[in-house]
């Protein structure tokens, strides 16, 4: 077998068969495929596609290419919960002490921030004390404390997609289904989970932009799981707009402990329950609940204190600090620099999200580089969200930075001018989008 042969197989459209694909992720991981062979496939994949069988093929040799966690020592079903990212999206940090209160145990292995989006195992990070690199052989002893474990990437999990996203990266192949469906699966299904839930978000602060592209993937993802012998189900939501108040790491944490006390955002909440919901029935936890019943009881138990003292039990586990027993004492905390006010009147129609995105990085939210600091007080707090009504002058949303750092006032003005920029005012209101928009399983 060789290179030339699977990829002029590929470019003029052929099926690739397991023991390709198979040769193809070896020869990855081992480096003996140079890069540029590797590209080149890539590219004939983004160009001509991958049918069900190789897409889980790719997925399970990926997969396969470091460690598969055994969570056997759980001695019960275990969840894992995916988003394909976005902005605001604290829904992880919500869910878990959530699942726990359900008896549901989970091990969460989160990412930092990518591009636009922000990264849950750095809002983690705001909590002064906390540690978020854990070997995978403390696991069960976390699992064991407190019945879930939050932790940054492994590095021997899925290795093979580590080095064909860092390729695609620099290749322009990062924008395929197959390509996209086949790398997330791939961490999941070598994450060790019985259960997995996909949340799939969709619109401008995502990687799919429409619906269509983001059901493709969604369907994409539970084909994989299901053709690897794994209960699957993918929610899709709405990232058109920032979810929830806020975006940037203390600012998120401010905001979930907002949601705990039951003042948080109608979107967060919706999002949150309605994924809940699904792990829960997945799990086979629901103890006889179902429909607006079960959605009822995630809704109580996200806002009467349970949660929040699972959030607490997590926190402590993981080397947190705690005043008061439930509240985290954060590293720096955010300082409101700027108002970003209406430039006329009218009604928040859209908010390109992405951009709303960078303008938080901007702040020092996140990092140019892996290396970089981040400013944990770092963000944006939306006061206007799409649909609002809004006169001249009303105040659409704030830029923060951390107590600690400096900003300069440059800086401060261009990011008004971007977030500006991304915030569209129109004499008619925009259409209602549900922010659940379809539940696949
Ligand atoms: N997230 C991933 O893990 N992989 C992709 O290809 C895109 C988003």
């Amino acid at each position: 077998m060789n290179m030339k042969d699977i990829i002029g197989k590929k470019r003029y459209g052929g099926t690739l068969t397991e023991e390709e694909i198979k040769f193809f992720v070896d020869g990855v991981t081992d480096k003996s495929i140079p890069d540029y062979q590797a590209s080149a496939l890539l590219m004939a994949i983004v160009l001509n596609g991958m049918n069900k069988e190789e897409m889980t093929c790719l997925t399970m040799a990926m997969a396969h290419s470091g460690t598969i966690l055994d969570l056997s020592f759980a001695d019960d079903i275990t969840v894992d919960k995916h988003s394909t990212g976005g902005v605001g999206d604290k829904v992880t940090i919500l869910l878990l002490p959530l699942l726990a209160t359900f008896g549901i145990k989970t091990v969460k292995l989160s990412g930092r921030g990518l591009g636009f989006t922000g990264g849950t195992v750095d809002k983690f990070g705001s909590i002064e004390g906390f540690r978020y690199e854990i070997p995978a052989s403390e696991f069960p002893y976390y699992l064991k404390k407190c019945g879930m474990v939050i932790s940054g990437p492994s590095p021997n999990l899925a290795p093979a997609d580590k080095i064909l996203y860092a390729l695609r990266d620099v290749t322009g192949t990062v924008d395929s289904i197959p390509l996209i469906a086949s790398s997330i699966m791939s961490k999941k299904l070598a994450g060790g989970a019985d259960v997995i839930v996909l949340d799939v978000t969709c619109g401008s602060g995502a990687y799919m932009k429409t619906f269509d592209r983001a059901h493709e993937l969604a369907q994409a993802m539970i084909d994989i799981g299901n053709g690897a012998g794994k209960k699957t189900v993918a929610v899709i939501t709405d990232m058109d707009q920032p979810l929830g108040g806020s975006c940037g790491n203390t600012l998120e944490m401010q905001e979930v402990l907002r949601t705990f006390a039951g003042k948080g955002n109608t979107d967060v909440v919706e999002v949150v329950c309605r994924i809940a919901a699904e792990c829960i029935k997945a799990a086979g936890k629901a103890n006889g609940l179902s429909g607006d019943d079960l959605l009822y009881a995630c809704a109580t138990r996200l806002t009467d204190g349970s949660a929040l003292s699972k959030f607490a039990e997590l926190i402590a586990s993981q080397g947190g600090d705690l005043k008061d027993k439930v509240n985290p004492v954060f590293k720096d905390l955010p300082f409101e620099a700027m108002r970003v006010t209406a430039p006329c009147d009218g009604y928040v129609y859209s908010i390109k999200t992405d951009a709303i995105g960078n303008a938080a990085n901007h702040l020092g939210a996140g990092r140019k580089t892996v290396n970089d600091q981040i400013d944990y007080g770092a963000g944006i707090k939306f006061y206007a969200k799409r649909g609002d009504r809004v006169r001249k002058g009303d105040v659409l949303c704030s830029l923060c930075h951390g107590t600690k750092a400096e900003l300069a006032d440059e800086v401060l003005f261009d990011v008004m001018e971007e977030v500006l920029a991304a915030y569209e005012i129109r004499e008619e209101a925009p259409e209602e989008v549900p922010v659940v928009m379809e539940v696949l399983s």
